[in-house]
């Protein structure tokens, strides 16, 4: 993002010329910026950690434009349902590198995975892995699987996306044992089944290293326990999860610290444990894709009151991004077309959907705003339009993303037709 004369550059491109070719709400990746988050992660995992893989999480956001860019930056992805999956095969996405996670695969996901020979299945619980041997034996093949633990851990992040303490959905409980006994069950039983690695996510929007670096002591110790009923775990995943800077409210991490001490902890417990480097898989999503989006809505009317709140009323809202609603999560705002303009009053960023949640932003300084602004708001790259929704009938924005100063239609803005499509239309009940 750049100022020129007053005004707003995503990547080359201005907000107004954006706008004028897409319209909005639009929400406007820089590809520059993926590919920059994406080095972060790759170089210094060079310099200290050669054996190490990035699996990017597609639920952050996932098309196959994308599909086609980390293909060439050699990333893996992670997928959680068919239909992430069916937009990475669609790309011709390489099977050996897809990750299948999510806590309750239908026996439909599993078969069609399987039947597409997908690389690694991440195994949640017991049940799925008994229904995982039985279609990976109809097919005659054997599954490389790592087992997703619930190490316990506390990560400080909001309820609703923290994923490891002991409580959690996801994976096998470390809690009393229960996860080696399961374990061990798969390990005797199930012959399709071949675990090569253990992992877990403990939680998103993550600024603090040292619940990874605990992650990691949980994992090696756990893994000296599976030596006992034959397994020899050489693969180590620590998810995703590492924050990016919203607001100035956010401390920041960078990626370059993150994974020097992931590394150095590695290293550190490998010795320990007498073990040869295990291969470390990483899963960002947010802090690959965040910061490369930013979405433009324009400004239809304000709402002034000296005493109470002053209210901006934009194009979109929850239904592109829920965040604020379902998180109270924190974003900041320019308008666009008046960058220079001194900041002179407290606007209130509402959303255009029948709720009083539907506030984008609340008592941001901002510019004396008119009908026809530009509003942008940056770091909208992930969990915005894979959470987006079509409520009151909203049609999903276009989303671009601009490459040397040209902008590229990714997914097209929803139209009427494409609500209509699913909806069936009974006259005669
Ligand atoms: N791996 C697993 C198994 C995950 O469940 C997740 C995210 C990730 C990796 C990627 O985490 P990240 O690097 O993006 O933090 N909708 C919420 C975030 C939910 C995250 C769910 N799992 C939000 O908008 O904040």
């Amino acid at each position: 993002m750049k100022i020129d004369e007053n005004k707003l550059y995503i990547n080359g491109v201005s907000a107004e010329e954006i706008r004028k070719n897409h319209g909005t709400p639009v929400i406007v990746y820089d590809y520059d910026e993926i590919i920059k988050n994406i080095s972060e992660y790759r170089d210094n995992f060079k310099k200290n950690y050669e054996n190490f893989s990035i699996t990017y999480a597609s639920k952050a956001f996932l098309n196959r434009t994308l599909c086609n860019i980390f293909k060439k930056e050699n990333l893996d992805i992670d997928i959680v349902s068919s239909g992430e999956l069916a937009i990475a095969l669609s790309a011709n996405f390489p099977v050996e590198k897809i990750y299948f996670h999510g806590n309750n695969k239908t026996e439909e996901e599993i078969n069609y995975a399987i039947k597409n020979n997908i690389g690694t299945f991440i195994i949640d619980n017991l049940q799925e892995a008994q229904k995982i041997d039985k279609i990976a034996k109809k097919y005659g093949k054997k599954i490389k699987a790592i087992m997703r633990l619930i190490p316990g851990i506390e990560a400080h992040t909001h309820e609703y996306i923290k994923t490891g303490h002991i409580d959690s959905k996801f994976g096998f409980n470390l809690y009393k044992n229960h996860a080696y006994y399961e374990i061990e069950k798969i390990q005797n039983n199930l012959k399709n089944i071949d675990i090569k690695g253990i992992g877990a996510h403990i939680g998103s929007q993550i600024f603090d290293i040292k619940p990874y670096e605990d992650l990691l002591e949980v994992l090696f110790e756990f893994s000296e326990k599976l030596k006992n009923i034959n397994i020899d775990i050489n693969i180590f995943d620590i998810g995703g999860g590492l924050g990016v800077i919203y607001t100035d409210e956010d401390t920041y991490i960078s990626k370059k610290e993150f994974v020097e001490k992931v590394s150095k902890k590695t290293k550190t417990l490998a010795k320990k444990y007498n073990k040869k480097n295990p291969h470390l898989i990483i899963e960002p999503g947010r802090s690959i894709i965040a910061t490369a989006g930013t979405t433009l809505y324009t400004v239809g009317n304000i709402k002034e009151n000296s005493e109470l709140t002053n209210y901006i009323a934009v194009d979109g809202g929850m239904a592109d991004n829920i965040r604020p609603s379902l998180y109270q999560a924190k974003y900041t705002a320019y308008i666009a077309n008046k960058m220079k303009n001194k900041k002179e009053k407290i606007y209130t960023i509402a959303g255009k959907y029948c709720e009083s949640g539907d506030i984008l932003i609340k008592n941001i300084k901002l510019p004396i705003a008119e009908i026809g602004d530009i509003i942008a708001i940056p770091v909208t790259g992930a969990y915005s339009y894979s959470m987006a929704s079509n409520y009151n009938g909203a049609l999903k924005p276009e989303v671009i993303i601009i490459k040397n100063k040209k902008s590229y239609i990714m997914n097209k803005r929803e139209t009427v037709e494409d609500l209509l499509k699913n909806d069936i239309n009974i006259k005669d009940l």
